[in-house]
């Protein structure tokens, strides 16, 4: 592959560290006008144009008088074989998935559907400034191949996995407690740590799996040291009654998942939000992470994220879409309405925050932040060129703000896929906005 060297010229904004840890005037670099420079797909430098534009020599500059660079965002919950059945109307989280998706998810057991959803899927990721993303499949191992395949296609840094569901759910979508773990190590040994790919062992949810399968997934995440665990966690009342009812002889939601050693670094949990503190410290000491997802949150009436207890209890957090419960694949989105269900919560969200929680939070939630998540050297070259002057009213709100924090919160507030105007994976343009 060819990888010149390159230089990119913009205001350049990159997370270095949780604005709730250190604070968040040390929580951010920024260049009100910088240069990041690019070789071999990954990040030699980042600096004041002034300091580094003369040392450039031949290098090729490409300027975006406009615009401004960050860090490419990391979706931690996402599911590609809903992109179909996004904005699906009237249901809460358990009739959401008997009436819309299992019926769509039906359709990926044929791989040419399956090839033409995980292309559109890519696509739309990109459009959208989305360079990582922790995803869902089907079922069907068919799924995996199919996205896997189109991921490498544009050398993107994805995990994903085939779903474990043996029991509660249609025939036609279920597997078997042994062709679960057995088409999943099959998966694994034919993507898992190809090119920039990885590995998720994805039991749907406790639900949707017998015990005897969750115990075969916890012994294949623990058969392997760097493969992760995706599933859901509490997300809607009833299912935790149901979870309950299924497991009587666990503590609580969790404890299932713990019990079947479904629990540690790289294992993320989707939703977490009706957790007690005893749950919160069990993630916090194993190094588990939670994917708050709020336009999911808010879609399915599951209820409110309440994100300062997790950090109060040191829980890894990253930020989810939860396509296609969730109402967007943009992050922006996705910081929007956590702003607004912090708000109805009496808490606030810092932008910095914000900004941290979409890239170098989410990477370390998935453990890959000597990977990506900010533009440390060294670090692949994944970035995103926002566009201050997409359109009318966020111009004209730009032009009022008078800090750095204003002007990226009513980015945050206004931006959609319109802001995204180039997205870089490994230092190559993988999204052009037309
Ligand atoms: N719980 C089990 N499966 C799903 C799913 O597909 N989406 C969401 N949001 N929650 C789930
Ligand atoms: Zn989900």
């Amino acid at each position: 592959m060819n990888h010149p060297t390159q230089a990119y010229r913009a205001a350049i904004l990159h997370s270095l560290d949780d604005p709730n840890v250190v604070g968040v005037e040390q929580s951010y670099e920024y260049f009100a006008d910088g240069v990041l420079l690019v070789e071999a797909g990954r990040v030699v430098k980042v600096g004041a144009a002034a300091e580094l534009l003369p040392s450039l020599g031949d290098v090729p500059l490409v300027e975006f008088p406009n615009a401004l660079i960050t860090p490419g965002f990391i979706d931690t919950h996402i599911h590609y074989p809903q992109t179909g059945m996004i904005a699906s109307y009237g249901e809460q989280l358990l009739d959401w998935l008997n009436t819309y998706t299992f019926p769509t998810e039906r359709q990926f057991a044929d791989p040419q559907h399956a090839q033409a959803v995980a292309e559109f899927f890519i696509k739309e990721l990109l459009r959208n400034g989305t360079t990582t993303a922790l995803v869902f499949a089907s079922v069907h191992k068919q799924s995996v191949d199919a996205f896997f395949a189109e991921a490498a296609k544009w050398d993107l840094r994805m995990i994903a996995g085939k779903v474990l569901m043996d029991r509660n759910a249609p025939d036609y979508l279920t597997d078997t407690p042994e062709s679960g773990y057995t088409q999943s190590k099959e998966l694994i040994e034919r993507w898992h740590g190809k090119g920039r790919l990885h590995y998720a062992v994805t039991p749907r949810f406790a639900p949707t799996s017998s015990p005897e399968q969750l115990r075969l997934a916890g012994q294949l995440f623990n058969e392997y040291n760097d493969l992760y665990m995706h599933t859901h966690l509490s997300e809607n009342r009833d299912e935790i009654a149901w979870v309950k009812s299924l497991f009587p002889e666990r503590k609580g939601y969790l404890d299932v998942y713990d019990h079947y050693q479904l629990i540690g670094q790289r294992a993320v949990f989707a939703h977490a939000v009706h957790l007690s503190d005893e749950e919160c410290q069990r993630l916090a000491e194993t190094g588990s992470a939670v994917a708050f997802c709020p336009t999911s949150n808010l879609f399915l009436g599951s209820g409110l994220f309440d994100l300062h207890k997790m950090e109060q209890q040191g829980v890894r957090v990253g930020l989810g879409t939860d396509v296609g419960a969730g109402t967007s694949f943009n992050q922006l989105q996705s910081l929007n309405e956590a702003y607004k269900v912090m708000q109805l919560q009496g808490q606030k969200l810092d932008p910095f925050k914000s900004l941290y929680l979409a890239t170098l939070g989410g990477a370390k939630a998935l453990y890959l932040d000597d990977k990506i998540g900010n533009f440390t050297r060294g670090k692949e070259a994944d970035f995103v060129v926002l566009d201050y002057h997409a359109t009318p009213l966020l111009k004209y709100r730009l032009q009022q703000a008078s800090s750095l924090a204003e002007k990226l919160f009513a980015l945050i507030m206004l931006g959609d896929d319109r802001v995204i105007q180039q997205t870089f994976a490994a230092g190559r343009l993988v999204h052009q906005r037309d």
